[in-house]
């Protein structure tokens, strides 16, 4: 089989496509990515020589049409996926999230090609914190950020190309993943980071805000489940019952370091902070099986503070430029 991977040189792609080499030795992987801020192709290294890599922009027909054609699955992952920067300058985030995955949709009708969108729980908005509920492939689109509306319009996109022209197409809507290759922009990788510089972690407002955190492992191995058994046109949400708050996060990042789990600081709040994320995975567990291995979230925060300690060259380059943009946001 030959697979197209779009952001295939970002955090969860390139995992996905560790992952897929690992384990599927029939699939022939081609990574499309345009290595902005958030790619970088260090993060194939591992499989080196085994996959093919593109340099290009999903917004961009020609090279879509070109790399499409000559596949038989596309797996959707490219975005601009940091809400902090759709607050600051949105236009990328149109461009690449909506017009993007036009661009692909448009490539996988014209050849009919299997497509897999790659989506997030942020776009159902956000949950009161003492609300029983949580998000099912039925809750209303309510997204809060230009990120998450974005990701909500191209999911919109996915379904109007699936039902009208018959694209044969899966969603999945996936929670807060964490692991190793994650740009030390986002919350994991940011505090891990500050602490082996022996700065302190900073954590936005209170720290009551709750995501429900899923290791990346297991985020690709449920959309490989989608792929495999999935039912065309429907929507899979993906999540493995990790709820915690921010500031039991960051406590336990710093007592896992050996630092006293007080050693942080609150910094400003983000606009339109989404409180609380939770994902109902029924779906995808009774009806395809699929079921989690990493069940101990501390065990995987553990190892993932171990990945970074022993990558720093992998995230060093990143580091100075992210806490820059940081500084400017109070943040
Ligand atoms: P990331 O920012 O780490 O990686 C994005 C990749 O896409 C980068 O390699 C980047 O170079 C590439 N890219 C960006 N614009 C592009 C363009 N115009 N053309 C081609 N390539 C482009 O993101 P991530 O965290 O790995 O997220 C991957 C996908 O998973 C996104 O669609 C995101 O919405 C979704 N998602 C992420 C999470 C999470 O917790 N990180 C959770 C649920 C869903
Ligand atoms: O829910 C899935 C989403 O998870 C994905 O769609 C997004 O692509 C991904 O970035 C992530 O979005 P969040 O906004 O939840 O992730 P982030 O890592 O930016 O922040 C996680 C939480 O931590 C959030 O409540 C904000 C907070 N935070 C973040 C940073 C960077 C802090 O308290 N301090 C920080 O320094």
């Amino acid at each position: 089989m030959r697979m197209l991977v779009t952001g295939g040189a970002g955090f969860i792609g390139s995992n996905f496509v560790h992952q897929t080499v690992r384990e599927r030795p029939d699939v022939h992987v081609t990574v499309l990515d345009a290595l902005t801020y958030a790619g970088d192709e260090r993060s194939l290294d591992p499989v080196d020589g085994k996959v093919t890599f593109a340099k290009g922009d999903i917004a961009d027909p020609d090279i879509v049409d070109r790399l499409v054609k000559d596949a038989d699955l596309v797996v959707h992952f490219a975005a601009e996926s940091h809400n902090d920067n759709s607050l600051h300058d949105p236009w990328p985030f149109v461009r690449t999230n909506v017009i993007g995955t036009y661009q692909l949709l448009e490539a996988v009708r014209r050849y009919d090609v299997r497509y897999h969108h790659v989506s997030t729980d942020e776009v159902y908005g956000d949950l009161e914190l003492d609300d029983p509920a949580k998000f099912t492939p039925d809750t209303p689109y309510n997204p809060s950020s230009p990120y998450s509306s974005t990701k909500a319009s191209s999911d919109l996109l996915v379904r109007a190309w699936a039902r009208s022209f018959g694209v044969r197409a899966t969603i999945s809507n996936c929670s807060n993943n964490y692991g190793p290759f994650q740009h030390v922009e986002k919350f994991i990788p940011r505090q891990i980071t500050n602490v082996v510089d022996g700065v302190r972690p900073k954590l936005y407002g209170t720290g009551e805000n709750v995501r429900d955190w899923i290791h990346v492992e297991d985020h690709n191995s449920a959309v490989w489940s989608i792929i495999d058994k999935g039912r065309l046109g429907e929507t899979y949400l993906i999540g493995a019952d990790g709820e915690k708050d921010n500031k039991t996060v960051i406590e336990l990042i710093l007592e896992l370091m050996g630092q006293p789990s007080d050693a942080y600081d609150h910094v400003n709040d983000r606009p339109g902070h989404d409180l609380r994320y939770a994902i109902d995975a029924t779906k995808l567990r009774s009806e395809l099986g699929w079921a989690p291995r990493y069940t101990t979230f501390e065990d995987g925060l553990a190892a993932t503070i171990d990945w970074y300690r022993a990558n720093e060259a992998w995230w060093r380059p990143q580091k100075d430029a992210t806490e820059a943009k940081y500084a400017v946001l109070g943040r």
